[in-house]
Protein backbone atom coordinates (compact mmCIF):
# COMPACT_ATOMS: atom_id res chain seq x y z
CA UNK A 1 0.00 0.00 0.00
CA UNK A 2 1.57 3.37 -0.99
CA UNK A 3 0.67 6.97 -0.46
CA UNK A 4 1.04 10.29 -1.88
CA UNK A 5 1.07 13.70 -0.79
CA UNK A 6 1.09 16.87 -3.07
CA UNK A 7 1.36 20.31 -1.23
CA UNK A 8 0.95 23.16 -1.97
CA UNK A 9 1.64 26.72 -0.18
CA UNK A 10 4.02 27.60 2.61
CA UNK A 11 6.51 25.95 4.40
CA UNK A 12 3.96 25.16 7.43
CA UNK A 13 2.36 23.29 5.16
CA UNK A 14 5.24 21.39 3.69
CA UNK A 15 5.91 20.49 7.24
CA UNK A 16 2.36 19.67 8.08
CA UNK A 17 2.59 17.04 5.23
CA UNK A 18 5.59 15.68 7.46
CA UNK A 19 2.99 14.94 9.73
CA UNK A 20 0.73 13.74 7.66
CA UNK A 21 3.30 11.20 6.18
CA UNK A 22 3.56 9.95 9.69
CA UNK A 23 -0.05 9.23 9.94
CA UNK A 24 -0.01 7.14 6.67
CA UNK A 25 3.23 5.22 7.78
CA UNK A 26 1.56 4.45 11.00
CA UNK A 27 -1.74 2.79 9.11
CA UNK A 28 1.10 0.51 6.95
CA UNK A 29 1.51 2.85 4.02
CA UNK A 30 4.52 2.98 2.45
CA UNK A 31 5.82 6.34 0.29
CA UNK A 32 5.20 5.82 -3.57
CA UNK A 33 6.89 8.10 -6.10
CA UNK A 34 3.75 8.60 -8.20
CA UNK A 35 -0.03 9.36 -8.02
CA UNK A 36 -1.03 6.19 -10.45
CA UNK A 37 1.00 3.84 -7.91
CA UNK A 38 -1.09 5.33 -4.95
CA UNK A 39 -3.73 3.53 -3.06
CA UNK A 40 -4.46 6.95 -0.99
CA UNK A 41 -3.62 10.35 -2.17
CA UNK A 42 -3.63 13.69 0.15
CA UNK A 43 -3.74 17.21 -0.95
CA UNK A 44 -2.61 19.65 1.36
CA UNK A 45 -4.05 22.61 0.11
CA UNK A 46 -3.57 26.22 0.58
CA UNK A 47 -5.50 29.33 0.40
CA UNK A 48 -3.68 32.19 0.49
CA UNK A 49 -4.40 33.44 -3.06
CA UNK A 50 -6.80 32.23 -5.60
CA UNK A 51 -4.09 30.67 -8.26
CA UNK A 52 -3.28 28.29 -5.07
CA UNK A 53 -7.24 27.21 -4.51
CA UNK A 54 -7.61 26.68 -8.58
CA UNK A 55 -4.75 24.69 -8.69
CA UNK A 56 -5.70 22.37 -6.56
CA UNK A 57 -9.16 22.33 -7.75
CA UNK A 58 -7.63 21.57 -11.11
CA UNK A 59 -5.09 18.35 -9.76
CA UNK A 60 -8.38 17.29 -7.52
CA UNK A 61 -10.54 17.31 -10.51
CA UNK A 62 -7.57 15.16 -12.63
CA UNK A 63 -8.33 12.12 -10.45
CA UNK A 64 -11.82 10.74 -11.27
CA UNK A 65 -10.09 8.96 -14.45
CA UNK A 66 -7.76 7.49 -11.95
CA UNK A 67 -10.47 6.91 -9.36
CA UNK A 68 -12.36 5.12 -12.31
CA UNK A 69 -10.11 2.80 -12.56
CA UNK A 70 -8.93 2.00 -9.19
CA UNK A 71 -12.30 1.70 -6.99
CA UNK A 72 -10.50 1.21 -3.70
CA UNK A 73 -8.07 4.32 -4.16
CA UNK A 74 -8.53 7.07 -0.96
CA UNK A 75 -8.94 10.87 -1.70
CA UNK A 76 -8.57 13.26 0.70
CA UNK A 77 -8.20 16.84 1.15
CA UNK A 78 -7.09 18.81 4.03
CA UNK A 79 -5.51 22.21 4.73
CA UNK A 80 -6.31 25.59 4.55
CA UNK A 81 -8.64 26.08 2.00
CA UNK A 82 -11.12 23.02 3.42
CA UNK A 83 -11.08 24.74 6.67
CA UNK A 84 -13.32 26.84 4.79
CA UNK A 85 -16.85 25.14 5.23
CA UNK A 86 -18.69 26.57 2.30
CA UNK A 87 -15.39 25.47 0.50
CA UNK A 88 -15.34 22.09 1.71
CA UNK A 89 -18.73 21.46 1.05
CA UNK A 90 -18.48 22.55 -2.43
CA UNK A 91 -15.77 20.29 -2.87
CA UNK A 92 -17.80 17.55 -1.24
CA UNK A 93 -20.61 18.10 -4.04
CA UNK A 94 -18.14 18.78 -7.52
CA UNK A 95 -15.91 15.64 -6.71
CA UNK A 96 -18.21 12.72 -5.48
CA UNK A 97 -15.16 10.92 -5.69
CA UNK A 98 -13.25 12.58 -2.77
CA UNK A 99 -13.50 10.46 0.22
CA UNK A 100 -12.16 12.77 3.39
CA UNK A 101 -12.59 16.63 3.49
CA UNK A 102 -11.29 17.38 6.48
CA UNK A 103 -10.25 21.21 8.33
CA UNK A 104 -6.98 22.24 9.31
CA UNK A 105 -7.59 21.39 13.17
CA UNK A 106 -8.59 17.86 12.50
CA UNK A 107 -5.05 16.92 10.53
CA UNK A 108 -3.98 14.78 13.80
CA UNK A 109 -7.13 12.33 13.39
CA UNK A 110 -6.35 11.87 9.70
CA UNK A 111 -5.77 8.18 10.62
CA UNK A 112 -9.18 7.60 11.70
CA UNK A 113 -11.20 9.24 8.79
CA UNK A 114 -9.16 6.99 6.62
CA UNK A 115 -10.18 4.09 8.51
CA UNK A 116 -13.40 5.12 8.94
CA UNK A 117 -13.58 5.93 5.04
CA UNK A 118 -15.47 2.25 4.60
CA UNK A 119 -18.83 3.40 5.96
CA UNK A 120 -18.82 6.59 3.96
CA UNK A 121 -17.20 9.86 2.77
CA UNK A 122 -16.22 12.02 5.47
CA UNK A 123 -16.42 15.37 6.42
CA UNK A 124 -15.42 17.39 9.57
CA UNK A 125 -14.21 20.67 10.17
CA UNK A 126 -13.71 21.74 13.54
CA UNK A 127 -13.51 25.35 14.48
CA UNK A 128 -10.40 25.22 16.54
CA UNK A 129 -7.77 23.25 18.30
CA UNK A 130 -4.43 22.83 20.12
CA UNK A 131 -1.26 22.11 18.63
CA UNK A 132 -0.31 18.66 18.26
CA UNK A 133 2.29 17.01 20.63
CA UNK A 134 1.73 13.63 20.08
CA UNK A 135 2.94 12.68 16.32
CA UNK A 136 6.29 13.08 15.38
CA UNK A 137 7.27 14.14 11.64
CA UNK A 138 8.35 12.16 9.34
CA UNK A 139 11.73 14.54 8.08
CA UNK A 140 11.65 14.86 4.41
CA UNK A 141 13.55 18.18 3.90
CA UNK A 142 17.80 16.99 3.61
CA UNK A 143 20.01 18.69 6.18
CA UNK A 144 16.84 20.81 7.44
CA UNK A 145 14.65 20.23 9.99
CA UNK A 146 11.15 22.04 10.14
CA UNK A 147 10.24 23.33 13.73
CA UNK A 148 6.85 24.72 14.69
CA UNK A 149 6.67 26.67 17.22
CA UNK A 150 3.21 28.41 17.11
CA UNK A 151 -0.12 28.31 15.13
CA UNK A 152 -2.68 30.52 14.50
CA UNK A 153 -2.56 34.72 13.93
CA UNK A 154 -4.10 37.54 15.57
CA UNK A 155 -3.46 39.96 13.09
CA UNK A 156 -6.10 40.47 10.89
CA UNK A 157 -4.30 41.64 8.10
CA UNK A 158 -6.97 42.64 5.70
CA UNK A 159 -6.25 40.99 3.19
CA UNK A 160 -5.50 37.67 4.81
CA UNK A 161 -7.25 34.61 5.08
CA UNK A 162 -4.48 33.08 7.75
CA UNK A 163 -6.34 33.82 10.55
CA UNK A 164 -9.90 32.59 9.67
CA UNK A 165 -8.39 29.14 8.56
CA UNK A 166 -5.88 29.09 11.39
CA UNK A 167 -7.27 30.28 14.32
CA UNK A 168 -6.02 32.68 17.05
CA UNK A 169 -2.00 32.37 18.15
CA UNK A 170 -1.16 29.49 20.14
CA UNK A 171 2.10 28.86 21.19
CA UNK A 172 3.96 25.66 21.94
CA UNK A 173 5.57 25.32 25.78
CA UNK A 174 9.15 26.07 25.80
CA UNK A 175 10.34 22.79 27.10
CA UNK A 176 8.69 20.78 24.32
CA UNK A 177 10.44 22.96 21.86
CA UNK A 178 13.91 22.33 23.13
CA UNK A 179 13.05 18.55 23.73
CA UNK A 180 12.15 18.92 20.28
CA UNK A 181 15.63 20.51 18.81
CA UNK A 182 17.43 18.21 21.08
CA UNK A 183 15.86 15.00 19.71
CA UNK A 184 16.74 16.39 16.12
CA UNK A 185 19.97 16.82 17.02
CA UNK A 186 20.48 13.67 18.32
CA UNK A 187 19.79 11.94 15.28
CA UNK A 188 22.93 13.59 14.04
CA UNK A 189 21.93 14.01 10.46
CA UNK A 190 20.18 17.61 10.74
CA UNK A 191 22.68 21.13 10.16
CA UNK A 192 19.86 23.31 10.24
CA UNK A 193 17.06 24.10 12.29
CA UNK A 194 14.07 26.42 11.05
CA UNK A 195 11.44 27.88 13.29
CA UNK A 196 7.95 28.31 12.12
CA UNK A 197 5.06 30.43 12.51
CA UNK A 198 2.75 32.57 10.94
CA UNK A 199 4.21 35.43 13.13
CA UNK A 200 7.30 34.35 14.86
CA UNK A 201 7.44 37.20 17.07
CA UNK A 202 4.28 37.02 19.35
CA UNK A 203 5.79 33.72 20.26
CA UNK A 204 5.40 32.75 23.98
CA UNK A 205 2.85 36.01 24.82
CA UNK A 206 -0.39 33.45 25.07
CA UNK A 207 1.34 31.25 27.34
CA UNK A 208 0.29 30.33 30.84
CA UNK A 209 4.73 31.63 31.61
CA UNK A 210 5.03 34.14 29.27
CA UNK A 211 8.46 34.07 27.45
CA UNK A 212 9.78 36.14 24.45
CA UNK A 213 11.02 35.17 21.04
CA UNK A 214 14.46 36.13 21.76
CA UNK A 215 14.16 34.16 24.77
CA UNK A 216 13.53 31.04 23.15
CA UNK A 217 16.30 31.75 20.18
CA UNK A 218 18.82 32.28 23.29
CA UNK A 219 17.52 28.76 24.72
CA UNK A 220 17.65 27.08 21.41
CA UNK A 221 21.46 28.01 21.20
CA UNK A 222 22.02 26.64 24.04
CA UNK A 223 21.86 23.67 23.24
CA UNK A 224 25.13 21.77 22.31
CA UNK A 225 25.29 20.59 18.47
CA UNK A 226 26.82 22.07 15.38
CA UNK A 227 23.67 23.67 13.57
CA UNK A 228 22.41 27.05 12.91
CA UNK A 229 18.95 28.05 13.27
CA UNK A 230 16.87 30.49 11.34
CA UNK A 231 12.74 31.13 11.70
CA UNK A 232 10.12 32.46 9.79
CA UNK A 233 8.09 35.02 9.48
CA UNK A 234 8.84 37.84 11.55
CA UNK A 235 5.91 41.02 11.51
CA UNK A 236 7.69 44.37 11.38
CA UNK A 237 4.94 45.64 13.86
CA UNK A 238 6.67 42.69 16.95
CA UNK A 239 10.47 42.59 15.40
CA UNK A 240 11.70 43.66 18.99
CA UNK A 241 15.27 44.73 19.34
CA UNK A 242 15.85 41.98 21.33
CA UNK A 243 15.21 39.48 18.64
CA UNK A 244 18.01 41.73 16.31
CA UNK A 245 20.44 41.66 18.94
CA UNK A 246 19.72 37.82 19.50
CA UNK A 247 20.22 37.14 15.78
CA UNK A 248 23.31 40.04 16.13
CA UNK A 249 25.19 38.37 18.58
CA UNK A 250 23.98 34.53 18.64
CA UNK A 251 26.44 32.64 16.09
CA UNK A 252 24.05 29.95 15.65
CA UNK A 253 21.36 31.69 14.22
CA UNK A 254 21.47 32.70 10.68
CA UNK A 255 22.09 36.16 9.83
CA UNK A 256 19.20 36.64 7.43
CA UNK A 257 15.69 38.35 7.99
CA UNK A 258 12.44 37.78 6.33
CA UNK A 259 10.56 40.84 7.03
CA UNK A 260 7.71 41.34 4.71
CA UNK A 261 6.44 44.76 4.27
CA UNK A 262 3.45 44.27 1.83
CA UNK A 263 3.31 48.19 0.83
CA UNK A 264 5.44 51.20 1.01
CA UNK A 265 2.89 53.56 1.35
CA UNK A 266 1.24 54.86 4.41
CA UNK A 267 -2.22 55.16 3.41
CA UNK A 268 -2.53 51.40 2.12
CA UNK A 269 -0.32 50.10 5.13
CA UNK A 270 -3.60 51.35 7.43
CA UNK A 271 -5.54 49.22 5.15
CA UNK A 272 -4.02 46.90 5.10
CA UNK A 273 -4.20 47.15 9.23
CA UNK A 274 -0.32 46.54 9.22
CA UNK A 275 -0.13 49.00 12.56
CA UNK A 276 3.03 50.29 10.73
CA UNK A 277 4.01 53.15 8.60
CA UNK A 278 6.88 53.07 6.06
CA UNK A 279 9.16 55.19 8.24
CA UNK A 280 8.93 53.04 11.16
CA UNK A 281 9.80 49.75 9.32
CA UNK A 282 13.06 51.61 7.50
CA UNK A 283 13.84 51.94 11.13
CA UNK A 284 13.82 48.52 11.66
CA UNK A 285 15.66 47.68 8.78
CA UNK A 286 17.86 50.31 9.45
CA UNK A 287 18.45 49.35 12.80
CA UNK A 288 19.05 45.41 11.50
CA UNK A 289 21.47 46.85 8.88
CA UNK A 290 23.73 48.98 11.38
CA UNK A 291 23.33 45.77 13.78
CA UNK A 292 23.77 42.93 11.93
CA UNK A 293 26.17 43.98 8.87
CA UNK A 294 25.41 41.64 5.73
CA UNK A 295 22.60 40.67 6.98
CA UNK A 296 20.35 39.18 4.15
CA UNK A 297 17.28 41.35 3.81
CA UNK A 298 13.60 39.33 1.89
CA UNK A 299 10.34 40.65 2.00
CA UNK A 300 6.79 40.46 0.81
CA UNK A 301 4.58 42.53 -1.26
CA UNK A 302 1.20 43.34 -1.96
CA UNK A 303 0.25 45.01 -5.21
CA UNK A 304 -3.08 46.11 -6.59
CA UNK A 305 -4.46 46.17 -2.76
CA UNK A 306 -7.84 48.04 -3.11
CA UNK A 307 -8.09 51.57 -4.35
CA UNK A 308 -4.05 51.47 -4.62
CA UNK A 309 -3.21 54.65 -6.46
CA UNK A 310 -0.35 54.88 -9.24
CA UNK A 311 1.65 57.20 -6.83
CA UNK A 312 1.09 55.05 -3.90
CA UNK A 313 2.41 51.84 -5.56
CA UNK A 314 5.27 53.82 -6.85
CA UNK A 315 6.11 54.11 -3.10
CA UNK A 316 6.54 50.52 -3.03
CA UNK A 317 8.84 50.40 -5.66
CA UNK A 318 10.82 53.51 -3.67
CA UNK A 319 10.90 51.65 -0.85
CA UNK A 320 12.39 48.09 -2.81
CA UNK A 321 15.34 50.30 -4.05
CA UNK A 322 15.92 52.25 -0.89
CA UNK A 323 16.07 48.68 1.20
CA UNK A 324 18.28 47.29 -1.24
CA UNK A 325 16.44 43.61 -0.50
CA UNK A 326 18.48 40.41 -1.18
CA UNK A 327 15.30 38.83 -2.93
CA UNK A 328 11.43 39.90 -2.65
CA UNK A 329 8.11 37.81 -3.41
CA UNK A 330 5.89 40.35 -5.00
CA UNK A 331 2.03 38.77 -5.23
CA UNK A 332 -1.06 40.90 -7.45
CA UNK A 333 -3.40 41.40 -4.60
CA UNK A 334 -6.30 38.46 -4.57
CA UNK A 335 -9.18 39.03 -3.00
CA UNK A 336 -10.19 35.77 -0.20
CA UNK A 337 -14.07 35.51 0.53
CA UNK A 338 -14.69 36.49 3.95
CA UNK A 339 -11.86 39.12 4.83
CA UNK A 340 -12.21 42.82 5.23
CA UNK A 341 -10.36 43.92 2.10
CA UNK A 342 -12.06 41.66 -0.35
CA UNK A 343 -15.24 43.75 0.35
CA UNK A 344 -13.87 47.12 0.07
CA UNK A 345 -14.00 49.09 -2.89
CA UNK A 346 -11.81 50.22 -5.84
CA UNK A 347 -10.69 46.81 -6.20
CA UNK A 348 -7.93 47.27 -8.84
CA UNK A 349 -8.20 45.30 -12.73
CA UNK A 350 -6.38 42.29 -13.08
CA UNK A 351 -4.75 43.95 -15.97
CA UNK A 352 -3.05 47.06 -13.71
CA UNK A 353 -1.95 44.61 -11.25
CA UNK A 354 0.14 42.20 -13.66
CA UNK A 355 1.81 45.70 -14.80
CA UNK A 356 2.11 46.58 -11.29
CA UNK A 357 4.11 43.33 -10.21
CA UNK A 358 6.34 43.22 -13.64
CA UNK A 359 7.49 46.53 -12.51
CA UNK A 360 8.09 45.20 -8.98
CA UNK A 361 10.22 42.29 -10.14
CA UNK A 362 12.15 44.22 -13.09
CA UNK A 363 13.02 46.39 -9.85
CA UNK A 364 14.20 43.46 -7.71
CA UNK A 365 16.33 42.12 -11.00
CA UNK A 366 17.96 45.47 -11.26
CA UNK A 367 18.82 45.36 -7.89
CA UNK A 368 20.00 42.16 -7.70
CA UNK A 369 22.39 42.62 -11.05
CA UNK A 370 23.41 45.84 -9.40
CA UNK A 371 24.72 43.96 -6.27
CA UNK A 372 26.33 41.18 -7.95
CA UNK A 373 28.13 44.02 -9.93
CA UNK A 374 27.10 43.21 -13.45
CA UNK A 375 25.44 46.76 -13.91
N1 LIG B 1 -3.42 38.41 -1.95
C1 LIG B 1 -2.13 38.43 -2.36
N2 LIG B 1 -1.09 38.12 -1.56
C2 LIG B 1 -1.38 37.76 -0.29
N3 LIG B 1 -0.58 37.41 0.73
C3 LIG B 1 -1.35 37.15 1.81
N4 LIG B 1 -2.65 37.31 1.49
C4 LIG B 1 -2.68 37.70 0.19
C5 LIG B 1 -3.75 38.05 -0.70
N5 LIG B 1 -5.01 38.04 -0.32
C6 LIG B 1 0.88 37.41 0.63
C7 LIG B 1 1.53 38.34 1.65
C8 LIG B 1 2.13 37.39 2.63
C9 LIG B 1 2.48 36.22 1.74
C10 LIG B 1 2.71 34.93 2.46
O1 LIG B 1 1.37 36.12 0.90
O2 LIG B 1 2.53 39.09 1.00
O3 LIG B 1 3.27 37.91 3.28
FE1 LIG C 1 -1.82 37.03 7.39
FE2 LIG C 1 -1.04 39.36 8.51
FE3 LIG C 1 -1.25 37.13 10.04
FE4 LIG C 1 0.73 37.33 8.23
S1 LIG C 1 0.45 38.66 10.04
S2 LIG C 1 -0.61 35.55 8.58
S3 LIG C 1 -0.25 38.47 6.57
S4 LIG C 1 -2.92 38.19 9.00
Amino acid sequence: MKYFIVTYGCQMNVHESEKIATILENLGYECGQTREEADIIVFNTCAIREGAEDRVLGNVGNLKKMKKKNKNLIIAVCGCMTQKEATAQKLMQTFPFIDIVIGTFNLPKLGDYIQAVKTGRQLEIWEEGDIDETLPYKRTSGENAWVNIMQGCNNFCTYCIVPYVRGREKSRKLENIINEVKEILKEGKYKKITLLGQNVNSYGKDLENPVSFANLLHEICKIDGDFTLSFMTSHPKDLTDDVIDAVASEEKIEKSIHLPAQSGNNRILALMNRKYTREKYLEIINKIKNKIPNCRITSDFIVGFPTETEEEFADTCTLVKEVEYDSIFAFMYSPREGTVASKMEGQIEEQVKNRRVNTLLQIEKELQMKKEGIC
